[in-house]
């Protein structure tokens, strides 16, 4: 079976099964839009070195997967502390079932595996990042992948729609070095664009009148940021590295 049909009964079933053939409810995973847009980011870019934070039952890990394989000389590593104990080893029961032969699985925090990789001097071309979702934890998973990401490579964030992840977007798409080159949007329900447009475009409008330094001590934190280039609607948002991270160590842009 190859990584296509498995994702394909996955989703029909919305069952996972382990080795010793005990069925799961299938949860915590990506949709197949946001497969979809995995794939799409990795056949436009065609990486090698690919590396992922979070696993659970390995459906990013079969996505990215079935489109690396078109590739030569391709490796794909996953971090996941609690892959054998909360998720019963099936993500790597499905890639074996999958056929996918470049993977290696370190069982470790990302706080700790990451740092590790570094140290190693190891380069990726394509991270996903899909771990705890806190800001901080987030933010440190970002922190190293900079560092552990060559230039033109990308990192995608999923669930940016959370709240601790959508601050830290803000704060991310500050970066000179980064661009963002892609998204997936969130289906929003017609009530919620009306709602929207009457109870937050005053704010918004607000936000974009006032200097900076007066619409911070008015919203404190729950500044609206005016910027167009972080669509808060999305669920995982692709940012690309496009020089090097040559910021001061001063550096800082309110967010
Ligand atoms: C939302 S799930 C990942 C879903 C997966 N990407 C998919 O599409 O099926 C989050 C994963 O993060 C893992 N996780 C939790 N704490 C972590 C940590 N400190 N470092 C890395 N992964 C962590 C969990 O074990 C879980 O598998």
């Amino acid at each position: 079976m190859n990584a296509n049909d498995l994702l394909k009964n996955i989703f029909e079933t919305k069952k996972v099964v382990d080795d010793l053939g005990n069925e799961y409810e299938l949860n915590s995973n990506l949709d197949e839009k946001e497969g979809e847009f995995l794939k799409k980011i990795i056949r436009e870019n065609k990486p090698k070195n690919t590396i992922e934070v979070g696993c659970a039952y390995g459906i990013s890990s079969l996505f990215i997967c079935s489109e690396l394989e078109k590739n030569k000389n391709v490796s794909h590593t996953i971090i996941d502390p609690f892959q054998s104990s909360d998720w019963k080893n099936i993500g790597i029961t499905n890639l074996k079932k999958a056929n996918v032969n470049f993977f290696n699985i370190i069982e470790k925090p990302s706080e700790i595996a990451l740092p590790q990789l570094l140290e190693k001097q190891i380069k990726y071309d394509f991270a996903f990042i899909d771990g705890w979702h806190t800001f901080d934890h987030t933010l440190i998973d970002f922190f190293y992948l900079n560092r552990l990401i060559n230039i033109g490579g990308i990192i995608v964030i999923d669930d940016v729609g959370l709240p601790g992840i959508n601050k830290l977007m803000r704060y991310l798409l500050n970066y000179p070095s980064y661009k963002m080159i892609g998204n997936v949007e969130i289906n929003v329900t017609k009530q919620r664009e009306i709602f929207d447009l009457f109870f937050k475009l005053p704010f918004y409008i607000m936000s974009k009148i006032l200097p900076m330094k007066i619409k911070y001590e008015i919203f404190a934190s729950k500044v609206i940021k005016s910027d167009k280039k972080l669509k808060l609607k999305s669920s995982m948002i692709a940012l690309q590295k496009i020089s090097n991270d040559d910021r001061p160590w001063h550096w800082f842009k309110e967010f």
